[in-house]
């Protein structure tokens, strides 16, 4: 899947990137039309875990791999995205979904940014890295990200959704936040997924 030079997605966020993985890098088109159609191989697909290096994601930006043929978004936010999504915290339980959809959380609990973000590694302030599923959860579409839509977060072009600064579904069609996968942490610049 190299199209970077026939597309717009030289953007960093759709830069695929995987250690010890599928150990692939992959450039990718700006919005696939629904992510069962990109026919994932057997051997991805087979990857319980993968571990990614994150340790050129400055805050600002973001890294999209695949992991279990999907993307996964991982951003490291800034303070003033950190800030944002937590002000909007006071109105959790009025939004589109108030639950969190986060898959390393057991039992019920409220789409908080806390509940919604990475434990940061030592030295990072709380809420600094967020890591969600890059599927729209109204029909499978990849939002586009970097500030995309009009919460400052992800927006999903084919039908109109306007995800936040931490992935809760704020407008449009969608009907939940963007999951989150079982991610961690494992040193200071290396997340694990799955
Ligand atoms: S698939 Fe994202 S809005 Fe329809």
């Amino acid at each position: 899947m190299s199209h970077a030079d026939d597309h717009q997605g030289t953007r960093r966020d759709f830069l695929y990137y995987a250690t010890a993985g599928a150990g692939v890098v992959v450039t990718g088109a700006a919005v696939w039309p629904l992510v069962n159609q990109m026919n994932p191989s057997a051997d991805v697909l087979a990857l319980a875990s993968i571990r990614v290096d994150v340790s050129d994601v400055g805050p600002g930006t973001q890294l999209t791999v695949l992991w279990q043929g999907k993307p996964v978004f991982i951003r490291h936010r800034t303070g003033a995205e950190i800030q944002a999504a937590l002000a909007d915290d006071e109105i959790v339980e009025s939004l589109p979904d108030s639950d969190s959809r986060n898959l390393n959380l057991s039992g019920e609990a409220l789409a908080t940014d806390e509940n919604r973000t990475l434990a940061s590694p030592e030295g990072e302030g709380a809420g600094a890295w967020i890591v969600q599923m890059g599927v729209c959860t109204h029909l499978g579409c990849v939002p586009l990200g970097d500030g995309a839509g009009d919460f400052g977060g992800w927006f999903c072009p084919c039908h109109g959704s306007h995800y936040d600064l931490s992935g809760r579904i704020r407008r449009g069609p969608a009907p939940q936040n963007l999951e989150i996968p079982p991610a961690a942490f494992i040193d200071n610049t290396t997340i694990q997924l799955g």
